[in-house]
């Protein structure tokens, strides 16, 4: 009992909470970031999570990208403006990029970048401007994002597999992301030197809206299996935009259906 005890207080806690710092300036203008830097894949997508305070009643957001390690990242060109149309925003991150809470009153500045490159990483910069001219404040404080390789794989689901029955295989897209929906194909390959034609019925991709930021995306294959597809190997493919691909492939297990006669 003494050593179950000591276990679960020792362990560390792994609920995977971001740990929040808030950044303070002139002592009324704060930034709160993710403490340490944000990691994500290319191809899926990320929210930046911000919150300020202001003196002034803030109106709009602007986020700027910082070359290298300069201490003003303005020159480099915005990111993202919440007014919409205005202001050049970099053409690399034209409408990849969108405030998670949209009213700027409630002082969340928390943005989600779709369609990631590995070159989106670096460090970002927060801009908040009131209504009045003059009132506006760029945040010191940066925060970094990440973006490696893709290596998620898309999940597939295969129900067991009885000759003459059909069967629906499932694949998922890794990630949930609300930005360019991926194209999902499906390949086959059987033992031996003639493939097993699989007659099937893929659908459309699915997509499905879990709420206004993730969607996620599953396409099927539908066909009647027969012994022929035994040890057929097949892969779901993904491709998110900018030729980033992920594959997962599985060997189907066909198995016969006795006859059973009464
Ligand atoms: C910012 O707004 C989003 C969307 O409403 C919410 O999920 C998130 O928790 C908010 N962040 C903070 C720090 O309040
Ligand atoms: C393929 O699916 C479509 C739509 O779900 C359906 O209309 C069609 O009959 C199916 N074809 C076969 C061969 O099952
Ligand atoms: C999902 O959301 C998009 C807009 O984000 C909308 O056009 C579409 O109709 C929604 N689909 C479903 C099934 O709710
Ligand atoms: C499977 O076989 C049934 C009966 O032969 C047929 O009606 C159906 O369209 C076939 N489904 C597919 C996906 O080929
Ligand atoms: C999906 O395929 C279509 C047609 O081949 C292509 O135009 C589009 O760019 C592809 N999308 C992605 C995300 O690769
Ligand atoms: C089929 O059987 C092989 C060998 O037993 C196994 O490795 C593989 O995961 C099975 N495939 C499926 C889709 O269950």
């Amino acid at each position: 009992m003494f050593v179950f005890i000591w276990l679960i207080v020792s362990l560390p806690s792994n609920n995977d909470a971001l740990q929040m710092k808030e950044t303070c300036q002139e002592t009324d203008y704060c930034v709160t970031f993710n403490e340490g830097e944000i990691r994500a894949e290319a191809g899926l997508c990320a929210v930046i999570p911000c919150t300020f305070t202001s003196i002034f009643v803030p109106k709009d957001i602007i986020w700027y990208k910082c070359e290298s390690y300069q201490d003003r990242c303005d020159n480099s060109g915005k990111i993202f403006y919440s007014v919409k149309n205005k202001g050049n925003i970099h053409p690399w991150f034209k409408g990849r990029v969108s405030l998670v809470e949209p009213n700027v009153a409630q002082k969340n500045c928390s943005i989600i970048i779709n369609d990631l490159k590995e070159s989106d990483s670096g460090r970002y910069q927060l801009r908040v401007e009131g209504k009045a001219t003059g009132e506006a404040f760029s945040y010191k404080e940066k925060t970094t994002l990440s973006v490696t390789g893709l290596n998620q794989k898309p999940s597939m689901m295969i129900p067991p597999l009885t000759e003459g029955q059909q069967v629906t295989l499932t694949c998922t897209a890794p990630g949930l992301c609300s930005g360019s929906p991926p194209n999902i194909t499906w390949m086959w390959r059987g033992k031996g030197e003639k493939d097993s034609f699989i007659k099937g019925n893929v659908t459309a991709l699915k997509t499905e809206n879990l709420t206004a930021f993730t969607k996620r995306h599953v396409s099927t294959l539908t066909f009647n299996s027969s012994a022929d597809h035994h040890n057929t190997k097949i892969t779901c493919k993904v491709s998110f935009t900018g030729g980033i691909t992920t594959k997962e492939t599985v060997t189907l297990n066909v198995t016969c259906e006795y006859l059973i006669v009464i």
